[in-house]
């Protein structure tokens, strides 16, 4: 069992050790749910940004969240994307991620604890978004394996031609349809 909790600033001393890897793309993961509200990007300052919708959620395997009991956590946000000749809304997910003790492990049946929380964001998704919104979208690093096999997992697929570059580096946007 896994219990979602909606992120917030009296939960941000529980996230300071979450670690889902040393990857150059796993190390924003870690940053951006660390930080405080005036650190730029980071969860916080994404929820307090009044001109940006944005929720996020962490997950732990007890009632109440603990450093110990932190499996990692999801986020949502709005968005509009180049489909054919016209741009629509979509949900954005900016950042997902598993701490490291959590990563590659069932936790009911065959499910994998990230798998686990990708069904309660889509949930989520469903329960909050306009319903006009069908479609999810997200960039991930290239070089990011196990995030593109996880994506592919969960129905999503590359929007051919949708890059964003940063640092030098191509992240690929990638889309599901989700309802
Ligand atoms: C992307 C991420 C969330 C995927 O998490 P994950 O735990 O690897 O998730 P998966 O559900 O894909 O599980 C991976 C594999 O472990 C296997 N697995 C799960 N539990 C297992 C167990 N107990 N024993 C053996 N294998 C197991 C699964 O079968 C799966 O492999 P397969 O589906 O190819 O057979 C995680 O790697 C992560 O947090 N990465 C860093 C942050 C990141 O990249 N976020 C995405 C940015 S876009």
């Amino acid at each position: 069992m896994i219990y979602p909790h909606e992120f917030s600033p009296d939960l941000v001393s529980i996230v300071q050790e979450f670690n889902c890897g040393p990857d150059e793309w796993s190390k924003d993961v870690n940053s951006w749910i660390r930080g405080g509200p005036d650190d730029g990007e980071s969860a916080l300052s994404c929820i307090a940004n009044q001109n940006r919708w944005c929720r996020v959620w962490i997950y732990s395997t007890g009632e109440s969240p603990t450093p110990e009991t932190l499996v990692g956590y999801s986020s949502l946000g709005l968005g509009r994307w180049p489909f054919g000749t016209t741009k629509i809304p979509i949900g954005t997910i900016p950042f997902l991620g598993v701490d490291l003790r959590f990563q590659k492990q069932y936790h009911e049946g065959k499910e994998s604890f990230a798998m686990g929380m990708y069904r309660d964001l889509l949930s989520s998704a469903d329960a909050l978004l306009d319903p006009q919104i069908k479609i999810l979208g997200l960039y991930v690093d290239p070089r990011n394996d196990d995030g593109i096999k996880f994506w592919r997992k969960c129905g999503f697929e590359n929007l051919e031609g949708k890059t964003y570059l940063e640092h030098g580096v191509a992240y690929q946007g990638m889309f599901s349809q989700f309802r």
